[in-house]
């Protein structure tokens, strides 16, 4: 005879766990630098977000917010790199697991040409793999289609060495470099943000390509709203002093590319509106901090 109050459990327990652990999850998460200090400062305050881990697709969401509002503090967080790993108070889990430290299943993209000056391209790409200890043979064969995947051309770009690349072609090989270890989750700090605006449509175009390939749940922190509106599922839009999540606002799937898409009149809408909610979001901060210094 089935036991009611045993399945009524089953069926709480059931939803306190689901079977799909997020892909990242933070809690209630602060960080606070420098605590007991004169330079103690709050960057990020009671952070709570929880993305989805979409099986046989992944998600992009895209951060948004003023400089200074957190948002590499979360990526970092995300990715367990010191300082801000660990956080002051909160956790931060990634499907499921709570962040110890850097690990093989997220990878980061940022800004900055991240290439070792002295590697080729071919020697940047594999780093990975050599560290893993996989042998030369299969990280040449696997590293010059990477190369390709990500629009370099192996037989002329394998061997040129940093300082031979345009800024576009240099954030190619930090894609590649990172997508070669197939993390399940890619952190990307402002990639494209050195980028002149052409060779930014390409490059977002590229990231869609290929993360319909690894299907990978995606951190974007980028300034553009555009490149936020078009690349995200989600957004999260930020708030500053102390940094925290102001708004996270689900996007339309953007079919096709990039500078198509960024022309129809919806996409303007959704600019539009983004650009009023974060003129909204931080005059109301302004009035807050304002109000605060008067007391
Ligand atoms: N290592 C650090 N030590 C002290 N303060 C920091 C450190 N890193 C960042 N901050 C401060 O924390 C706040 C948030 O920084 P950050 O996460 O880099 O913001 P964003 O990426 O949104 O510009 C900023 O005021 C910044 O000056
Ligand atoms: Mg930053």
């Amino acid at each position: 005879m089935s036991d009611p109050q045993a399945a009524s459990t089953e069926a709480r327990a059931s939803v306190d766990h689901p079977i799909r652990p997020a892909a990242v999850e933070l809690k209630n998460v602060t960080k606070i630098y420098g605590q007991g200090t004169p330079r103690e400062y709050v960057a990020i305050s009671d952070v709570t977000l929880t993305i989805p881990d979409i099986a046989d697709h992944g998600e992009i969401s895209s951060f948004l917010g003023p400089s200074g509002c957190g948002k590499s503090t979360v990526l970092r967080l995300v990715a367990g790199l010191e300082p801000q790993h660990p956080p002051t108070s909160g956790t931060v889990t990634v499907l499921g697991r709570e962040i110890v430290g850097p690990g093989a299943d997220r990878g980061m993209v940022f800004q900055d040409y991240t290439s070792f000056d002295n590697r080729t391209v071919l020697d940047n790409v594999v780093f990975g793999l050599e560290c893993r200890g996989v042998s030369r043979q299969e990280r040449e064969s696997e590293g010059l289609e990477w190369i390709a995947k990500v629009g370099l051309d192996p037989r002329r770009d394998r061997a040129k060495y940093p300082h031979e690349l345009s800024g576009g072609m240099r954030q190619r090989v930090a894609i590649a470099r990172t997508l070669i270890l197939r993390p399940r989750v890619i952190l990307m700090d402002e990639p494209f943000g050195a980028l002149d605006p052409a060779t930014r449509l390409d490059m977002q175009d590229l990231l869609v390509k290929l993360w319909r390939e690894v299907q990978a749940t995606v951190l974007f922190v980028t300034h553009s709203v555009e490149e936020a509106v078009y690349l995200g599922d989600r957004v999260f839009v930020m708030a500053t002093t102390p940094g925290r999540i102001a708004e996270e606002i689900r996007m339309p799937a953007a079919a096709g590319p990039a500078r198509g898409v960024q022309s129809e009149p919806w996409f303007h809408e959704q600019v539009n509106a983004i650009h009023a909610r974060i003129e909204q979001v931080e005059a109301a901060a302004k009035h807050k901090n304002g109000v605060s210094h008067q007391i």
